[in-house]
Parts: structure tokens; C-alpha cells; sequence
């Protein structure tokens, strides 16, 4: 069985998914904005376009004729899954999921309204007027998002009426496209967020991996951790949630779900129908397939007897700090002496501020403190740095 499947995206996810893919005797072509993406280099085959843009993505389908349209990111002109779906195509893990996503809206109304999991309160706005109103329902402090954006891009907190004017403006500023409209949610007091890895398949039941914690700052993940301590109750209720919208949204795959733990219970957040960033620690060796490889495994339809944790592990991001290109990795010898420890750089061409760049991961037997494996892995990722080996 060999699928031809076109990746749109192609980053460090894309990456690791494209080798598990190979692994299993596929064909991949990598497609992202720009030449020699990290996916790429390990891909049959590339193209280099411009996703939001359907006639691009159009003629890249039409020319690759694929089986699998795979997405690795939001930032896609989804629209035209449905169209590829009536074409015979399999989109993973569907044209809804995948569409109903990229909008904070579609899925916050299937969240909150037709399925009615908890979520943080909510108001809609397209105007500043509008959006005072919605700050005043929603109450101080409040989180704004634009409908359309990922990575924290537009988002900020309004913390006193004074931030009012500015966070709308922000907002407008980080919206993608001509996408005008953000929700406002109430601040969500949670103890911990998590994230729950959740695996839907063709022939075979909803699979939950142990839940993984994770820390956020600027809109990215700097550290997750696996297994997150959970209550039974919470968990429970977390895996019920994942179900639920997971099975409205159809298809099969991994699916990142967030939840924020609260003393009220918890808290629907939002979903990735793809493999997610956090889940990153699962390639420390922690589960027995990691995401990549259950994610590789669901969308062919192979079978997933079980996920099973083999050891608790921790993921912390090295970023770089400038612009440039050809980076210049240093530190790897002194990291890669500690034992129980591993790197994975994600060779991308070019580095600007904040831009993920590797991750050092970390692991010990189960029943080990994790505290102490996340404390190694932070004082680990501060000594791998990268510079830019040439000025951009
Ligand atoms: N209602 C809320 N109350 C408190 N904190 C929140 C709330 N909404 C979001 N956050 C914080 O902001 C982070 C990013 O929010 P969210 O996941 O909705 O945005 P995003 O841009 O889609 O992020 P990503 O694409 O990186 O997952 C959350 O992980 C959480 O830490
Ligand atoms: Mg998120």
C-alpha cells in the first residue's frame, strides 16, 4: 500500500510526520511557502505556494492528484477541502475539521452551543464599537482573540478599560486575511492547561494518550510535560469533551485538544485536528508510538492496538533570538553528554526572533518527580543556542 499525500505545511510537525510516513513505505509531497522548509528535506517531493491562496492550492492537487490532502497547519484556504472531498480525496481528518478550526467561531458554536461542553464565556464583535459592548458583557479581565489566528498572533488580555482601544487594534493588527471579527472570552483562572493527544480512527475506537501539561508565554509553548497529573474525575471529564467534538467534526487522525483545569472542573479551549505542538515530548520516548506515528497510523487506517506510556518525559523549546540565515547550532556536545536526554533540530533555513528552532528532550522512568526531568530539560535548552551563521 503506497498513498501519494500532499503535506500543506511544512514545519518541525510536518517534518517528523513526513519520516514516520516513510517509515511506512509513503510518498509525501511537502508543501509550504518557502524553499527548503524542514518537512522538505525529508520529503519525495515539493512545492513551494502560497496555501491561503485556492487557486494555487488548486493547481498543486490537479498536478499531484494525491490520496491524502494532509494539513499541518491553520493557514490554509480550506475552503476548497469540500471540493476536494467531492473529487474522491481524503482530507485528514475532513474538510469540517479542518475548516471549523481555523475559525475561532465555528468552533466555539459547535463547542458551546451544539454540543454544550463548558467553555470560558464569550461575546462576537466586528466593530470597535461593538467590541466595547462585548468587553462589557464579558466583564474585566478578559481575553481577546481575532477569529483567524494562530500562535497567540493579535491576542492580548484587557486587564483595565484603558487596554480596550489598543487590544482592538491588536487584534485587527494579528487577524489573517480580511478576517475582521474577534471573540472575547472571559479569564480563565486555571490551575494548569493541558493538552489531550486524542486519536480517532477509521475501523476502532476513540484513543486518549496520557495527558501532557504544558507552559505558555507570547502565544507559543516553552515546556510540556508527559504524563500531566490529572484527577480521575477531570480526566474523565476531559476524554468525554475530546469525544464528543472530535466525533462532530469527523475523520479520522490526531487531534490536539486543550482544556484549562479550574477548581470548577474544566474547561473546553480549543482543538487542532492535526498533531500538536505540546505532543512534541511524545518523541522523548514516553509513549510507545509517538504523535507522529500514531497520526501516520490513523489516517492510512493501520491499526492501533494500544497506547501505552513507557516513561515520563519533558520537552523545552530553544528559540532563536535574531534575524538571519544558515544557523549556527552550539551547545550540542554539552547537552548531549547528560544521559536520558535528546535533541531534535529542526534545520530550518532561516532564524528571526522568537522562531522555534529545536526542542532538547528529556525522559526518566515512570514514577519519576517530573519537576526534576522539566528542570533538566530548561537549564538544557538555555545551553543549546543558535546564531545566524550569515546576516540575513
Ligand atoms: N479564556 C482564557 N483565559 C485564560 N487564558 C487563556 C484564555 N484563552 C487563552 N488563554 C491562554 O492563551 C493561550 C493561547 O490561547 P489559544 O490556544 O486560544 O490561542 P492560539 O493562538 O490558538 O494558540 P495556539 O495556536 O498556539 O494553540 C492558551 O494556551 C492560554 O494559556
Ligand atoms: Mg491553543
Amino acid at each position: 500500500m503506497q498513498k501519494k499525500i500532499l503535506l500543506l505545511g511544512s514545519g518541525e510537525l510536518g517534518r517528523e510526520l513526513s519520516i514516520s510516513l516513510q517509515r511506512l513505505g509513503q510518498y509525501v509531497i511537502a508543501v509550504d511557502s518557502y524553499a527548503g522548509a524542514p518537512a522538505m528535506q525529508v520529503s519525495q517531493a515539493f512545492e513551494v505556494i502560497n496555501m491561503l491562496d485556492g487557486a494555487a492550492l488548486d493547481q498543486v492537487v490537479a498536478k499531484h492528484k494525491p490520496d491524502l490532502i494532509v494539513p499541518e497547519i491553520e493557514a490554509i484556504r480550506t475552503e476548497r477541502f469540500y471540493e476536494y472531498e467531492k473529487q474522491g480525496i481524503t482530507v485528514v481528518p475532513s474538510a469540517k475539521a479542518a475548516n471549523y478550526t481555523m475559525n475561532r467561531k465555528e468552533i466555539r458554536n459547535l463547542a458551546a452551543e451544539a454540543l454544550k461542553l463548558r467553555t470560558a464565556k464569550y461575546q462576537y464583535a466586528k466593530t470597535a464599537a461593538e467590541f466595547s459592548e462585548a468587553v462589557e458583557k464579558i466583564g474585566i479581565p478578559c481575553v481577546v482573540k481575532p477569529l483567524m489566528s494562530s500562535s497567540g498572533k493579535g491576542q492580548s488580555i484587557v486587564k483595565t478599560k484603558a487596554d480596550i482601544e489598543k487590544a482592538w487594534k491588536y487584534a485587527m493588527e494579528g487577524s489573517r486575511g480580511d478576517y475582521a471579527e474577534v471573540i472575547v472570552e472571559g479569564f480563565i483562572k486555571f490551575n494548569a492547561e493541558i493538552t489531550l493527544l486524542t486519536v480517532t480512527q477509521k475501523n476502532g475506537n476513540t484513543l486518549f494518550c496520557p495527558p501532557i501539561g504544558h507552559r505558555q508565554e507570547r502565544g507559543d509553548y516553552r515546556e510540556s510535560w508527559q504524563p500531566f497529573a490529572i484527577s480521575p474525575s477531570d480526566l474523565r471529564e476531559a476524554e468525554m469533551m475530546a469525544q464528543k467534538v472530535t466525533q462532530a467534526l469527523t475523520g479520522a487522525g490526531i487531534w490536539g485538544v486543550e482544556f484549562f483545569l479550574t477548581d470548577e472542573g474544566v474547561y473546553f479551549s480549543e482543538l487542532s485536528p492535526r498533531p500538536h505542538d505540546t505532543g512534541m515530548v511524545t518523541l522523548a520516548g514516553t509513549q510507545n508510538l509517538n504523535e507522529f506515528e500514531l497520526h501516520a497510523r490513523a489516517i492510512l487506517g493501520l491499526p492501533i492496538p494500544e497506547i501505552v506510556l513507557e516513561r515520563v518525559g519533558v520537552s523545552a523549546v530553544v528559540l532563536a533570538e535574531e534575524n538571519g540565515k544558515n544557523p549556527l547550532y552550539s551547545g550540542l556536545e554539552d547537552v548531549l553528554k547528560e544521559p536520558q536526554t535528546d535533541v531534535r533540530i529542526f534545520n530550518k533555513p532561516t532564524t528571526r526572533p522568537y522562531r522555534r528552532m529545536a526542542v532538547v528532550l528529556t525522559y526518566d522512568k515512570i514514577g519519576t518527580d517530573i519537576n526534576k526531568v522539566k528542570e533538566k530539560a530548561i537549564s538544557l535548552s538555555k545551553r543549546l543556542s543558535v546564531k545566524p551563521g550569515e546576516p540575513i
